[in-house]
């Protein structure tokens, strides 16, 4: 199949890499000409473990273009990968998906398939396809698909080419697009969720919210073990035992971030909102998550007395590890929340960069070994494979102070406390 997959990004350059594989000839669309000059050169602006070489063995197929118009004459399945961002009262910013669909609408002069990959609330697709016939596309021009992408970044390669389920939203009379979703999908075994074009948008985000409120509720349990000297380790475990529950995404730590949880949890709550329900358990999800960080710089304040001109090294900046990604990273927001109080933030990341905004009193260093140099404290923000395996007699050589705070309960304490270091981790006593 010939598909143009529009939006470069995490997940649209995914998806274009992974469809190349599945043998489709592919072009991947951006505006951002940088951006494709740079795909054209063999750079890969994004670190996604296992994309720079899936894109590498299929470059026979799979090409990049900023001539959005040129690509989507050409294919015969246009995928929308873009961005769909908070606007500053919470809502999804639905500009890049409409200015898509403005240029589909110029240049379409055949029957295409358009499947929305980008997350958007529910009515979008439905308003998408009346905007369309509104541009003057005649109707039997096209359908549109909502087809939810689930990957995570970090394993976003696998996930794709292995996905748990493929959920497919459909408009009333399309009697066509599930069949030519199958073939786009046909090297992969699994179990499909067809439904209406709302029903796939609300699996989209109740699986996000769902998520998020699992992190948010352990957080919750947390704070209350914390108090009652009750290791939540212990309690995770014994509650995931439960079929019911299952040990996965139980962990505790500074709150969910990245690109999706926090926008999507939030735009669902002002969809509810515009419908006239109170969605009481999302804004709890949403509070929690808002004061993990405080909780911390908290936390902390018990074993330091003050927290003006303190070295603390924070190690990781990437929202979680195996990515660069940086958007709502509770990491990000523990350093700039550190710096306004007065710390000297020294920080590591091994892929990620700090952002432009952050600075003063903030530095980010390209070794490790630097950023720990003579700190008062040391937090673990991300749990990078890196971090848990320091050697916490060499931290213990290079560090002033002997603080260890473990934000993310994910080195062994012991070891910490064996290289004669106090270790602090998430109601662990
Ligand atoms: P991103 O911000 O990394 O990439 C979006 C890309 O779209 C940018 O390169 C931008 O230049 C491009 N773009 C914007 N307007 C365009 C236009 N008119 N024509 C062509 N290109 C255009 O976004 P990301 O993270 O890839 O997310 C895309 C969508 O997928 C969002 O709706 C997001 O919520 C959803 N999603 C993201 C996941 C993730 O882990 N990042 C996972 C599942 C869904």
């Amino acid at each position: 199949m010939n598909i143009c997959v529009i939006g470069a990004g995490y997940v649209g350059l995914t998806t274009a890499a992974v469809l190349a594989d599945f043998g489709h000839t592919v072009c991947c669309a951006d505006v951002n000409n940088e951006r494709i000059d740079q795909l054209k050169r063999g750079v890969i602006p994004i670190y996604e473990p296992g994309l720079v070489e899936l894109i590498q063995k299929n470059k026979n197929h799979l090409s990049f273009s900023s001539d959005t118009s040129k690509c989507i004459r050409e294919a015969q399945v246009l995928l929308i990968a873009v961005g769909t961002p908070s606007l500053v009262d919470g809502r999804t910013d639905l500009t890049y998906v409409f200015s898509v669909l403005d240029n589909i609408a110029q240049v379409i002069d055949s029957y295409k398939t358009i499947i929305t990959k980008s997350t958007v609330p529910p009515g979008t697709n439905e308003e998408m396809s009346r905007q369309l016939i509104k541009k003057g596309v005649p109707p039997h021009y096209f359908n549109i698909v909502s087809n939810p992408e689930f990957l995570r970044e970090g394993t976003a390669i696998s996930d794709m080419l292995q996905p748990d389920r493929i959920v497919v939203g459909l408009q009333a009379d399309d009697g066509r697009s599930l069949a030519i979703m199958k073939e786009i999908y046909q090297q992969t075994d699994v179990p499909y969720v067809v439904t209406n074009l709302p029903g796939a948008e609300m699996i989209k985000y109740t699986s996000n919210a769902f998520l998020a409120t699992k992190i948010s509720f352990m957080n919750e349990i947390s704070r209350i073990c914390d108090r009652y000297e009750v290791n939540i380790e212990d309690v995770r475990k014994g509650i995931g035992f439960d079929p019911r529950i299952n040990p996965l995404f139980l962990s505790t730590g500074l709150g969910y971030g990245g690109s999706c949880f926090p926008k999507d949890v939030r735009s669902l709550e002002i969809s509810a909102l515009d419908k006239n329900v109170t969605p009481v358990l999302l804004h709890a999800v949403q509070s929690v998550n808002q004061s993990q960080v405080e909780q911390y710089v908290t936390k902390l304040s018990s074993f330091m007395e003050d927290f003006a001109n303190k070295k603390i090294t924070v190690l990781g900046i990437s929202f979680k590890p195996d990515t660069d990604d940086i958007r709502y990273s509770p990491a990000l927001a523990l350093i700039e929340k550190l710096s306004e109080i007065g710390c000297i933030v020294h920080t590591y990341d091994p892929k990620a960069t700090l952002p432009k905004s952050v600075n003063g009193n903030v530095i980010q260093f390209e070794d490790m070994k630097s950023a720990l140099n003579q700190a008062d404290c040391v937090i673990i923000a991300t749990e990078w494979d890196e971090f848990k395996q320091l050697d916490w007699h060499m931290v213990k050589k290079v560090i002033k102070g002997d603080i260890i705070m473990d934000a993310r309960n994910c080195v062994d304490p012991n070891l910490v406390k064996q290289a004669g270091l106090r270790y602090i981790g998430v109601a662990r006593p």
